[in-house]
């Protein structure tokens, strides 16, 4: 596990932008990105738009497969992750439409529609990067804790503090689902990379959780302990709990320079 320290939130965006636009590089057929949606990546696909618009990289090839969806929103509701991710994603980037997938949480047999995306994913090639914020109780993508390490995608019901820290995208806490569609952390932990970004003090205790902690369902997040090449860009603040940070800070400063991906 890689972890580095931003000085600030904006520089956790460009940095997890660039470990992207590396990855899309050095791809050798259509880049498979796995996007998320929440407010942490964010600044990561602002920071991607700009590299799009300056021709540093191409993505109108690419595939894109979100984590997660909603249950029992109607179809274009605002706040379907099906629409916040043609808005904050597939427009800005300049993706194809027709490459881009989220879960279908809409569908009228939801226990087929899990496996219908495993193998969408595959069919793909598989992700080539998995972008992941972090919930402040250490969930990824919606896999609350005591999530299976090796579960595959499927419906879950959501965690209060979950429903609780979404209500601020909805009128009333009644109107936030109980129910998702989502990767499961082995569909994700499948994926070739992994960057999570994580930004703020509310998220200092699942930072610390996630990469100090020990492998544990209770903290989702913890099993990318397990990932041959994850990357974990935070900033001061997210790191407030973390015991080695300064070592995380040695280790990037001593990067040699064939290791970065920010230049
Ligand atoms: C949401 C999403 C996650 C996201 C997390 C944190 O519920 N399903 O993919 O990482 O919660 O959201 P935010 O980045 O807004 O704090």
């Amino acid at each position: 596990m890689e972890i580095i320290i931003c000085s600030d939130a904006s520089g956790v965006g460009e940095l997890a932008a660039a470990k992207l636009a590396r990855v899309v590089r050095d791809a050798t057929s259509a880049p498979v990105l796995g996007v998320a949606t929440g407010s942490s990546p964010l600044r990561a696909y602002l920071a991607l738009a700009r590299l799009v618009a300056a021709g540093k990289i191409d993505l109108s090839q690419a595939y894109a497969f979100a984590l997660d969806e909603y249950v029992g929103l109607p179809a274009g509701h605002p706040e379907s992750y099906a629409e916040v991710i043609r808005t904050t994603v597939t427009e800005p980037l300049g993706l194809d439409p027709a490459r881009v997938r989220c879960p279908d949480g809409f569908a009228t047999d939801l226990e087929a529609a899990g496996p219908a995306y495993e193998a969408a994913i595959k069919a793909a090639g598989g992700v080539d990067v998995q972008l992941l914020g972090v919930g402040a109780n250490g969930h990824i993508g919606f896999n609350e804790p005591t999530s299976s390490l090796s579960s595959r995608t499927r419906i879950k019901t959501l965690a209060t503090r979950t429903r609780l820290d979404n209500q601020r995208f909805f009128a009333h806490l009644d109107e936030v689902p109980n129910h998702c569609l989502t990767q499961g952390l082995g569909t994700i932990m499948d994926a070739r990379h992994v960057v999570l970004v994580a930004q703020g003090e509310s998220k200092a205790r699942a930072i610390r959780g996630l990469v100090e902690g020990p492998v544990t369902a209770m903290c989702p997040g913890s099993v990318l302990q397990l990932h041959p090449h994850a990357t974990i860009i935070i900033d001061e603040q997210a790191a407030r709990q973390l015991t080695l940070a300064d070592y995380y800070r040695d280790t990037y400063a001593k990067k040699p320079s064939w290791q970065r991906f920010d230049q």
